[in-house]
């Protein structure tokens, strides 16, 4: 190769590279008002914003991949929870969900707390092109029981395969009422480190006792 032809590759290269970069960065601008919904940024959104900076909510938590790895991401919180149990929760967070791995109680105002919760929603709202990705949850399962809809709301695929759906991280579950009765799987579900010491299964003891025995019921059906 000449000389002259490696600049003409270099500059072209980047002379185009650049022209791409400039006119996808101006067309996600662009979309930018449409996918964030602006319309709706209205000012309790804005006090919300300001609430999780004050209490820097981010040290531990992320939102779009911004902030701390230590607790869940809440880009997506809205989706799962309701507004009333994200105010209860951000009020006592321990007594709201005990066992978990305890979000200090920071002792927001009444006013904090449903500004924040209006941020976090208008966060819900931003089209993120699905980002981040959800866990794969149980689709083959078809038995429509009480104790199936509890199995896949509490995300159990995130961890466990049942009928070939889900993680693996925990045992297959498709079989497990052959070797585990009902009182068996209801003390692994309230609390699993009765079984193994060790267990990384998160305890469900905050679950009703009326969804304990659904899902204990179903699972004691798998055979
Ligand atoms: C010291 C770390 C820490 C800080 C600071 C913190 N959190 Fe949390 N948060 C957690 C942990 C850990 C959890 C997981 C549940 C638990 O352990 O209580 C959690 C859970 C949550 C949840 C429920 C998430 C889910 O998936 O259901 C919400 C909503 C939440 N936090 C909002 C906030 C807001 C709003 C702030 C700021 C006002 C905040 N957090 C500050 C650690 C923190
Ligand atoms: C974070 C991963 C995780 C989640 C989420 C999870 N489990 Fe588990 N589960 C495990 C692991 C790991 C084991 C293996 C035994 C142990 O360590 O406790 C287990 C064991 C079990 C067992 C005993 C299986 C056997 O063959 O002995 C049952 C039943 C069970 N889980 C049901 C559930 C249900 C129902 C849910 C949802 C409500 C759930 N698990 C959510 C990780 C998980």
């Amino acid at each position: 190769m000449t000389l002259s032809r490696a600049k003409a590759i270099f500059i072209w290269g980047t002379v185009i590279s650049a022209a791409i970069f400039l006119y996808l960065s101006y067309d996600s601008l662009v979309q930018m008002p449409k996918r964030t919904q602006e319309e709706k940024l209205d000012s309790h959104v804005v006090a919300g914003k300001w609430v999780w900076q004050k209490y820097n909510c981010n040290d531990c938590h992320t939102i779009l991949g911004i902030g701390g790895y230590y607790a869940p991401d809440v880009t997506k919180v809205m989706s799962t929870r309701d507004g009333e149990w994200v105010t209860r929760f951000l009020k006592d967070p321990e007594k709201v969900w005990p066992n978990a791995r305890k979000m200090p109680n920071l002792h927001l105002q009444d006013q904090e707390v449903a500004d924040v919760v209006a941020f976090l929603t208008w966060v819900n709202g931003i089209n993120t092109n699905n980002w981040p990705p959800k866990p794969l949850v149980a689709t083959a399962v078809t038995s429509g029981s009480p104790g199936e809809t509890v199995y896949k709301a509490q995300g159990c695929s995130a961890c466990h395969l049942l009928n070939g759906v889900g993680g693996k991280v925990g045992p297959d579950l498709s079989r497990v009422g052959g070797k585990r009765d009902k009182a068996w799987i209801e003390a692994q579900l309230k609390n699993p480190k009765s079984h193994n010491p060790n267990s990384i299964m998160p305890s469900f003891s905050r679950l009703s006792q009326k969804d304990i025995d659904d899902l204990a019921d179903y699972l004691a059906g798998l055979r």
